[in-house]
């Protein structure tokens, strides 16, 4: 059973929900919009499009979604810049992520596009055990001989710090989807840019988790769920002055 329902009292029949479905989940009869019975995928588009606010969905917080705002408003200009100007940051001043800084990071993971709506990252923020989890998997990463060979650009030694390089907070993005969670460690990166952080993508500890049950302990990894991306973040302790260099894309036009 479809969670969307249509309040017959409020359609006007103007077919927008109808025409946004991307499941064909709806159809309109005797101009009134109805559930026609389709594969749902809750995108939530009818709620969002429909202008006699007629759309509900069972199951979902619908309050104060009024309000919207498009990429479009920064401009080309200035999105693309800051988007240029971005650096993976790796030196922090040890000054913890605050709760409000947390929860919009976390926001921006929640309303990143995910392969068939289907919502499936799982985000495991580590704070509290940061420090535990990384000896771990620092200590994994010493027992080195056949790891090197897997990880080719694994260094001689390995610092204390080799995972999270000093920050205090570090995200991992779990799914059964890796796209759908690296997808959503790149919005959140994003949003933690614009609150004034900084931070990386840690490839390594992916690596470490994939590898190591007791790791996967220690971060509560779910069952069935891939450790895909890891974000480390924290209050930047440098300055770029200038954009870093890049070599031209690899693009194939036809
Ligand atoms: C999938 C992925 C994994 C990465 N893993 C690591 C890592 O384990 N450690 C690290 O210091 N940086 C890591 N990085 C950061 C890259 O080294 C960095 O993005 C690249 O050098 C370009 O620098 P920029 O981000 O400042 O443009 C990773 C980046 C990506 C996209």
């Amino acid at each position: 059973m479809s969670v969307v329902s249509i309040d017959k009292s409020l359609c006007t029949g103007c077919g927008q929900c109808v025409r946004d479905c991307p499941a064909r989940n709806l159809s309109l009869l005797g101009g009134v919009a109805r559930v026609a019975g389709g594969q749902c995928i809750e995108c939530g588009h009818c709620f969002a499009v429909c202008p006699a606010g007629a759309v509900s969905m069972a199951g979902y917080e619908l309050a104060g979604l009024e309000k919207t705002a498009s990429m479009s408003e920064f401009g080309p200009e200035r999105l693309l810049l800051a988007m240029q100007s971005r650096r993976s940051v790796r030196r922090f001043t040890g000054e913890a992520v605050s709760e409000a800084d947390l929860a919009r990071i976390l926001e921006a993971g929640r309303c990143c596009p995910t392969a068939c709506n289907a919502q499936d990252v799982h985000f495991i923020v580590l704070q509290k055990r940061i420090a535990e989890a990384e000896a771990a998997a620092v200590r994994l990463f010493r027992r080195a001989g056949k790891l090197a060979v897997l990880i080719k650009t694994l260094p001689k030694s390995v610092p204390d710090n080799f995972f999270f390089m000093g920050a205090p907070l570090a995200i991992v993005c779990a799914s059964a989807n890796e796209t759908d969670a690296a997808l959503a460690a790149a919005y959140m990166e994003l949003c933690a840019e614009s609150l004034g952080l900084g931070g990386f993508y840690c490839g390594y500890f992916c690596a470490a988790a994939r590898l190591s049950g007791e790791l996967r302990d220690i971060i509560s990894l779910p069952d069935g769920l891939k450790p895909a991306v890891t974000l480390v973040l924290g209050h930047p302790d440098v300055k770029y002055l200038r954009r870093a260099p890049r070599r031209p894309a690899d693009i194939t036009r036809l």
